[in-house]
């Protein structure tokens, strides 16, 4: 048996190439993480290297994947990687798939890490602290469920620029004087260790932000999991301000917005207006672009918040713009149908359209579909990032056109371009197929059962990319 030391990824991939290279089994490797022990019998280096193997060829996508896994928390990671790669340099391509069992470990620890370092970018709070000779300027605490600092502290790196900070965590913190990071053991034990001097201004700061007309409190606590709360500085003076809001502060906030508009109406085109504005901080704020007026409520994303596949329709049709729900009416119900046959479950999906709202003309008594126009595909383009950016799914599946531009933030592309290949776009597979309305609309029977059928295998398509599954040519 040989002992490794490894304290980093690049450590781990030393030895790893090095063992490789000796022959030497994941069975026969221990791999350490602290010194000290008996079993420490040196580098793998030092092993002897009787007849050399080739060293691995790995694939960037593979060597990526497998440096997001080696932070994630789990006793037996270097091992597990080591497994892993040994198994690809043996010629074992379903490492890469989801079905195998190592396979399916590797993607979970990916996904969970990419998951934390999401949060950590969303739920680090800096408190600025009184200046001080060779003090950083602003201070956060963070307790990461996985070793993402050195990722995070670079994303923070490039965002506050040459501010002086420090990141604290239970396992470790990085101080960024400027110009440099620097990394350390850890330095605090709790957010309580933070100087506090500059929390009042932050909780004051957080108070003259909130708008009690806006609250909905369970959609605040649902975006924000519960292990985030305890070091959000503003989770203090929450409870307090939600109580309010219920108690009457959200009719007068509503009432002081609404009666600040008065005077003469300059009309302006909503883009040209868009960069003086605030971003909506919710849907049903949303005014980037007319369609809200005619519409009886936006309708947002449904589905597994982890999805792996997103199902990208065009806009909410007539029962949906009444439900409030992405695809309930006769389209969905074809949807749920090419979802059945392709054996997927809904519930594991996130389903959500390019556009949030009902775009429709009278017609008799009836509201009828008009399509989206790009302008209003691009004024959306803004929900659809931030549903991406919470959901961050593997694979988009673009049913129909407007879907596909609203991706591809191009008004000039044409699906059949796209059917029948999936394609790489902004590091996910995209997925392009018929929209369900297409397939119910199509004159012939014939021509149904084929839009069907694409559809049935894209879904099919979709899925096996998301198990890490290899992206052939599907039907078109
Ligand atoms: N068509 C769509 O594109 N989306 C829906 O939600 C319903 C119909």
């Amino acid at each position: 048996m040989s002992a490794v030391l490894v304290r980093s990824f690049d450590e781990w991939r030393a030895a790893a190439r090095s063992l490789i290279v000796r022959r030497v089994p994941p069975e026969s490797v221990q791999w350490i993480s602290e010194e000290g022990g008996d079993l420490l019998s040196g580098a793998a280096d030092e092993l002897p290297l009787a007849q050399p193997a080739a060293a691995p060829r790995v694939p960037r996508r593979l060597m990526d994947m497998l440096e997001s896994a080696a932070c994630y928390r789990a006793g037996d990671r270097w091992a597990f990687l080591y497994r892993v790669l040994w198994r690809w340099h043996h010629g074992e391509q379903e490492i890469l798939s989801m079905a195998d069992e190592d396979g399916g470990r590797l993607q979970q620890m990916v996904k969970a890490v990419h998951h934390e370092i999401h949060d950590m970018h969303a739920y680090l709070r800096f408190r600025e602290r009184p200046e001080a000779e060779g003090a950083p300027r602003f201070v956060a605490w963070f307790e990461p469920a996985h070793d993402v600092l050195p990722q995070v502290a670079q994303h923070f790196a490039q965002r506050m620029g040459r501010i002086s900070w420090m990141i604290a965590t239970p396992e470790a913190s990085v101080l960024w004087d400027g110009a440099t990071m620097h990394s350390t053991g850890p330095l605090m034990r709790s957010a309580a260790d933070i100087d506090d001097a500059g929390e009042k201004l932050w909780l004051t700061y957080y108070r003259s932000i909130f708008n009690p007309a806006r609250l909905n409190a369970d959609i605040m606590h649902g975006h924000i999991r519960s292990r985030f709360w305890k070091n959000l500085p503003e989770a203090a003076v929450v409870p307090q301000m939600v109580s309010q809001a219920a108690a009457g502060a959200r009719k007068v906030g509503q009432l002081d917005t609404v009666g600040k508009r008065k005077g003469a109406t300059i009309p302006i085109a909503a883009e040209d207006a868009q960069p003086e504005r605030q971003q909506p901080s919710t849907l049903d704020e949303c005014r980037r672009c007319d369609l809200w007026q005619n519409a009886t409520q936006a309708v947002g994303g449904q589905g597994a918040r982890r999805a792996k596949v997103m199902l990208l329709g065009e806009q909410p049709g007539d029962q949906e713009d009444l439900a409030g729900k992405p695809f309930v009416g006769p389209a969905g119900e074809l949807l749920d149908k090419a979802m059945d046959q392709a054996g997927m479950d809904r519930r594991k999906v996130y389903i959500t359209n390019a556009v949030k709202h009902f775009k429709w003309e009278p017609r008799g008594k009836r509201r009828m579909h008009k399509t989206p126009g790009q302008r209003e595909v691009m004024a959306c383009h803004y929900w659809l990032e931030t549903e991406l950016e919470t959901i961050a799914p593997d694979v988009i599946v673009a049913l129909g056109s407007t879907a596909l531009k609203s991706i591809l933030q191009s008004g000039s592309v044409s699906l059949k371009d796209y059917m029948g290949e999936p394609f790489q776009h902004e590091g996910r597979w995209v997925v392009a197929t018929y929209h369900p309305a297409y397939a119910l609309r199509v004159p012939s029977p014939e021509a149904r059962a084929e839009a069907l059928a694409a559809m049935v295998g894209a879904l099919r398509t979709a899925q096996r990319l998301a198990e890490g599954g290899p992206p052939d040519a599907m039907p078109a």
